[in-house]
């Protein structure tokens, strides 16, 4: 088993020992048992972790007879760095930069250990590379909705040249099957609901047509839909909606047949299929503009994606994500993952806050995006060291001789 040293045995965490309201019974413990890995897992270090409405149903004890034993950790989503690997792990290794569903099952016995954590375990077929123009907040927005789009869309046959309506158009499931559906299948036409203030969202994102729910009726619509993607739980009035031949399919509840009501099965091969489309930007991931929420204030972030108003995806950074920006500047946007020396001058009035801290201020001018191919624990080690070394080789005129010595001392 491949690991790195510095892991510890226990872990900060969100926990809740008890079925109910998600607020009531949230509770930091800064002392949870790291999980073990079995042998086809990894042990990620959590970047990001992104919540999902899933989250505060099954703290509601709706799956309780299928759910793992509690106390349960919540949070599915994942962005994270691999810090050791099972015996049969073949995809990954120490270091790899990953993200994922850690649940393949969502509501079939889910892992007790979710992603609101600093560390969590995932199978490796549920994981993929994250792709390296993501930042892990934006990788970590992706995996369970984008796979429940997908899946969906391929449940119902979607193809070339079909039309759909998307039912629910603005949230974190919608937002991907209207990119997903326009640049990844070729929609034909691409219709789909959100209250007045979002219709240019969905018209950012490639619906054609962006229907205000608040003032029409979709169902009343003369023009039918070969496909409806039902994610708000209206699919009786869907049924309306879709020509002769044509299918519903819904992810929530209650499903009115011959609508097809599914559970997405979290797999990271859906990851690397979509990964192009990724890369090249044609399917983004929606980041609330609410959030990022910080780690401490996870509760407050529930309370938020329970209003059912979320544009996109809600994200939780990592306890440790030094390196995220989560409040702009010029040079950076929220998201960005930075790195650099956050004193100006060393001895000289240095910050208050420094960088062994939850959150730490930094002027722009002493940060520069971290480099792609070093995770965060590599572009850390850099900034004292290299400036100081640089500009010391600046200073003595290249006699690095003289100042290896001097930094021996
Ligand atoms: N079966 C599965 O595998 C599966 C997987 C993922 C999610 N789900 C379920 O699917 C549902 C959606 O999940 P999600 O993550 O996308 O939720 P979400 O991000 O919380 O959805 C919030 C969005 O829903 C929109 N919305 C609310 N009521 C609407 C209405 N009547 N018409 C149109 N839009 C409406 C809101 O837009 P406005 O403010 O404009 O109303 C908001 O932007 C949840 O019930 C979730 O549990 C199931």
């Amino acid at each position: 088993m491949a690991s790195i040293s510095s892991i510890p045995s226990h872990i900060k965490a969100w926990v809740y020992s008890e079925y109910g309201v998600i607020e009531k019974i949230l509770k930091y413990d800064p002392n949870v048992a790291i999980p073990a890995i079995k042998d086809d897992q990894v042990l990620i270090k959590v970047v990001a972790a992104a919540l999902n409405p899933v989250d505060y149903k099954r703290a509601f004890g709706y799956f309780k007879n299928i759910d793992s034993a509690l106390p349960i950790v919540p949070g599915y989503d994942v962005a994270g760095v691999v810090v050791r690997v099972g015996n049969e792990v073949r995809k990954f290794k120490v270091g790899d930069e990953v993200y994922g569903d850690i649940n393949e099952h969502a509501v079939n016995n889910p892992k007790s250990i979710g992603t609101l954590a600093e560390y969590t375990v995932a199978e490796e077929k549920v994981l993929a590379h994250k792709p390296s123009n993501l930042s892990f907040i934006e990788a970590a927005a992706i995996p369970l909705a984008i796979i429940t789009a997908y899946q969906g869309l391929e449940k119902v046959g979607f193809s070339a040249g079909k039309s759909i309506l998307v039912l629910g158009g603005a949230g974190g499931v919608g937002t991907f099957v209207i990119q997903i559906a326009k640049h990844v299948f070729d929609a034909s036409k691409v219709a789909a609901t959100a209250s007045t203030a979002k219709l240019d969202l969905l018209r950012n994102l490639g619906a054609d047509l962006p229907i205000d729910y608040t003032k029409e009726n979709f169902e009343e619509l003369s023009e039918k839909f070969d496909v409806v993607y039902d994610t708000v739980g209206e699919s009786e009035k869907a049924l309306k909606a879709i020509k002769e031949g044509g299918k519903v399919v819904t992810i929530a509840p209650p499903a009115t047949p011959p609508a097809n009501l599914f559970v997405l099965t979290s797999d990271g091969a859906v990851l690397e299929k979509l990964q192009p489309h990724l890369e090249s930007g044609k399917v983004k991931a929606v980041l609330d503009p609410m959030s990022p929420f910080p780690f401490s204030h996870t509760v407050e972030a529930f309370t938020y994606l329970k209003t059912n108003r979320a544009i996109g995806k809600v994200i939780v950074p990592g306890l440790d994500a030094a390196g995220v920006v989560v409040s702009e500047v010029r040079k950076f946007k929220v998201g960005d993952e930075v790195h650099g020396d956050i004193v100006d001058i060393a001895v000289n009035n240095p910050n208050t806050i420094g960088s062994l801290a939850e959150y730490s201020p930094a002027e722009e001018k002493l940060l520069a995006h971290k480099p792609s191919n070093l995770s965060f624990a590599e572009a850390a080690r850099l900034p004292a060291a290299i400036l100081t070394a640089y500009q010391a080789l600046e200073r003595v005129d290249l006699q690095p001789l003289l100042v290896l010595l001097y930094w021996n001392c």
